[in-house]
């Protein structure tokens, strides 16, 4: 049992593997929260709760004459609440009939359950029920009758303990909803660092380590998507955690709007944490009887350093979030024609780039934009999705069929939620458009948005994606949005319900995402926004993986792809290789390089194939080979990050199999310098007692390098490489391994590790 009911004491105390959280309902009948952390038994953790009178923070009425030292501005509560008494951030804002601002939850009830919840209409984690087990804690407000539902999954094995809240209105007025976060979360006494992601449209998830001080730090967007600018994840941690050691808790928001995550250091040093909805652009009515289901929060732990706790989100992202067909499939290798021809080309064109890629061993040819309507650049046809004919030089059906002809499967881009003024689609239906009535809306990448929560909209674009996915052999759908959405009004909703607009927009992308994913199982959707602009659990539960950043400057993304792997799995990155000098960078890197960061994720091309000397493309054939032999340890293994793109050198990871029998090491130099420094890691998650071989790939190299060079090269290699030379797992954990050196500028290394 993950979850343990003192009956008596009213004492909730929750299990994970290496994680113990726990709640007790006090005298008052108010839900403390009194513990989470390291695994510990059952104790109540209430003795650690520490009351004194404190000046200007109050009492509740029924105490307040016998005990001043007892206020909600101090004591660790489980779900806060605004206006009745607790002044920090809270977790819940109502505005009731009267037009008040107050709400007080006590404790009425609990049922537990085998397996884990779901949310009506909202992406979140699913479980068996020998893998899951469900709290349900409900807490009501006497005076307005709110009622307010707790909701906890727990999944002992990967340290998760999921947050969803359910408010509902049983009172006899109308109430609004103007803040109902999915979790909040309560530290007694901890000195806390946080660490979040940031970022821009081509640098997404940069991570920045900040202290935890007094006064109110946040995250979040109103940008109608999860945004680029901050990631709908953080990770609180003790002052000198690091990858390998420190209590540290992960939070991560299984949502693709609008987020806001608060962090509060109070006047005695509490720490409380704050995630949900963005209330900034949410109100959200009840009339009586009604009620509100938020996202859910994730929440893991991890008593050793981020490394673990990174672990811990990607199984679960990868077993509990990611859904259907394409969940342990070996996604195809691809090549998509965005960065070789932008909207510049004909059908033939295409013919001849899948042509040569299928020789080389890709598997999918992916067409990106530009193939329907008035679309020759980025000012027209959004919103218009019918063939260009007279582009493609045939109907769509037939390039689908002459591309399978050349032995790759075929995919095509979409992006359903824009649409452009100069379409025909924005002529028929001007009221279709996200704008405020009477005033200009304002453009970006010249388009506008189309009203997705509007069903009438959802139903137009789910049937015309449906139309053309069942007539052309499509097997791939790539799923982006390129802008951000303000001007938030929708002609469906009244005066009072337009604060309501931002999260049924978002309900409206889950439906049509929902109808489509089950209605075409077989076609592999992949998410993106403009690159990494919706990179969230949210999406993942419809697309298993997103294009992680328009950048594909190998060197740049060993930044996105470092901060991207803190809360994500490799299987959830889309990464491609592409040509040189680097179109957003203008960087020229070697094509191994651009390979082996590619690889780290899932592995595709943007580059024009038919235009490659033979060399290279010998390069392509050797590139996809050991892709598809190393997939699923990359895939699947477990994620070590040993040297961070900010070190001086080298950025270094590794992905060990899960009986550490095997590991691949990548190693990418970000920086020359003369009369270099050894670059030394420790390498992880292998067996102490086994013994290792070590093997250098030489094949992107091997027959291209002057011989003075290689036997240089080759000269420095350290012991273990050659043959019969075998390491322990223990010397390599404990005392490390030298990275070759580095022969050009950018050089990557991948070196396998395998027991024997
Ligand atoms: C976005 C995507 C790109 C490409 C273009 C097409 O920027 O992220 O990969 O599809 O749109 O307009």
């Amino acid at each position: 049992m993950a979850i343990i009911v003192d009956q008596g004491k009213n004492i909730f105390t929750l299990h994970t593997k290496n994680s113990t959280y726990q709640m007790k309902v006090d005298e008052l009948g108010f839900l403390l929260h009194t513990y989470y952390g390291s695994r510990i038994d059952n104790t109540d953790m209430s003795y650690l709760i520490y009351n004194m009178d404190r000046g200007f923070s109050g009492n509740p009425y029924e105490i307040g004459g016998k005990d001043r030292s007892y206020s909600l501005d101090t004591l660790p509560q489980e779900y806060s609440c605004f206006g009745t008494g607790d002044y920090r951030i809270s977790a819940l804002r109502i505005k009731n009939g009267d037009g008040s601002r107050g709400v007080q939850l006590y404790y009425d009830k609990y049922i537990l359950n085998k397996g884990k919840y779901s949310i009506p209409d909202l992406p979140a984690v699913y479980a068996d029920d020998d893998e899951s087990e469900t709290l349900e804690i409900i807490l009501k407000d006497p005076y307005s009758h709110v009622e307010v539902h707790l909701y906890y999954g727990v999944l002992e094995k990967n340290d998760i303990i999921t947050r969803a809240v359910k408010v509902v209105n049983k009172g006899s007025e109308k109430i609004v909803v103007e803040k109902a976060a999915s979790l909040s979360l309560d530290w007694i006494s901890q000195d806390f660092d946080w660490i979040t992601f940031y970022g821009r449209h081509n640098m997404e998830r940069i991570p920045q380590r900040s202290a935890i001080n007094h006064g109110i730090q946040a995250i979040g967007s109103v940008r109608g998507t999860s945004s680029h600018h901050y990631n709908p994840f953080a990770i609180l941690c003790e002052k000198g955690a690091d990858e390998t050691k420190g209590q540290c808790f992960g939070i991560s928001f299984v949502y693709s709007g609008e987020f806001l995550m608060e962090v509060e250091k109070d006047q005695v040093n509490q720490t409380r944490l704050v995630c949900g909805i963005h209330p900034d652009n949410f109100e959200w009515n009840l009339l009586p009887g009604e009620e509100f289901n938020s996202p859910e929060a994730i929440m893991t732990y991890s008593p050793h350093g981020f490394g673990q706790l990174s672990r811990n989100l990607h199984e679960t992202i990868r077993e509990h979030i990611c859904r259907g067909e394409w969940k342990h499939k070996r996604r195809p290798v691809l090549v998509n024609n965005w960065e070789a021809t932008y909207f510049n080309f004909t059908g033939d064109q295409l013919v001849e780039i899948a042509k040569d890629a299928a020789k080389l061993g890709v598997e999918l040819f992916v067409l990106d934009d530009g193939w329907f309507g008035k679309r020759d650049n980025d000012n027209s046809g959004l919103g218009d999705w019918y063939p260009n004919e007279e582009k493609l030089g045939c109907s769509l059906k037939e390039l689908a069929e002459r591309i399978l002809d050349t032995g790759v499967e075929f995919g095509i881009w979409f992006e359903p939620e824009a649409i452009s003024e100069d379409s025909n689609l924005y002529r028929e239906h001007p009221e279709w458009v996200v704008r405020i009535p009477g005033r200009p809306p304002a453009l970006s990448r010249n388009q506008l948005v189309l009203d997705f929560s509007r069903k009438d909209v959802q139903d137009y674009i789910i049937e015309r994606m449906s139309d053309i996915l069942s007539e052309v052999p499509i097997t791939y759908v790539k799923w982006d949005f390129n802008r951000s959405i303000c001007d938030k009004f929708s002609n469906e909703l009244g005066p009072e319900y337009q604060g309501e607009f931002a999260h049924r927009y978002v309900l409206g992308l889950y439906r049509v995402l929902e109808e489509l994913t089950t209605k075409f199982p077989h076609i592999l959707f992949e998410g993106c926004s403009g690159g990494g602009g919706r990179f969230d659990p949210g999406m993942l539960y419809y697309t298993p993986h997103i294009w992680c950043s328009d950048n594909t400057d190998p060197i740049a993304r060993l930044t996105i792809q470092y901060g991207t792997s803190f809360g994500y799995p490799v299987s959830t990155v889309g990464a491609h290789v592409s040509t040189v000098p680097n179109h957003q960078t203008r960087r020229v890197t070697p094509f191994s390089t651009r390979a082996y960061v590619a690889m780290s994720g899932i592995f595709g091309y943007q580059l024009d194939i038919s235009k490659m000397t033979e060399e290279e493309k010998d390069d392509i054939r050797k590139q996809i080979e050991i892709y598809k032999n190393r997939y699923d340890l990359i895939q699947n293994g477990h994620y070590y990050r040993l040297l961070p793109p900010t070190s001086d050198m080298c950025t270094v990871w590794e992905i060990a199999a899960k009986d550490g029998k095997e590991a691949i090491i990548t190693a990418v130099y970000h920086n020359v310098e003369a009369n270099p420094a050894p670059v030394m890691v420790q390498v992880q998650g292998l067996n102490e007692s086994g013994s290792y071989q070590l093997e250098l790939d030489t094949v992107f190299w091997e027959d291209k390098l002057d011989e003075k060079v290689k036997n240089w090269l080759l000269s420095k290699l350290p012991y273990g490489y050659g043959e019969g030379e075998l390491i322990s797992g223990a010397a390599l954990m404990k005392g490390g391994l030298v990275i070759p050196p580095a022969f050009q500028e950018y050089q990557a290394w991948q070196i396998i590790i395998k027991q024997c």
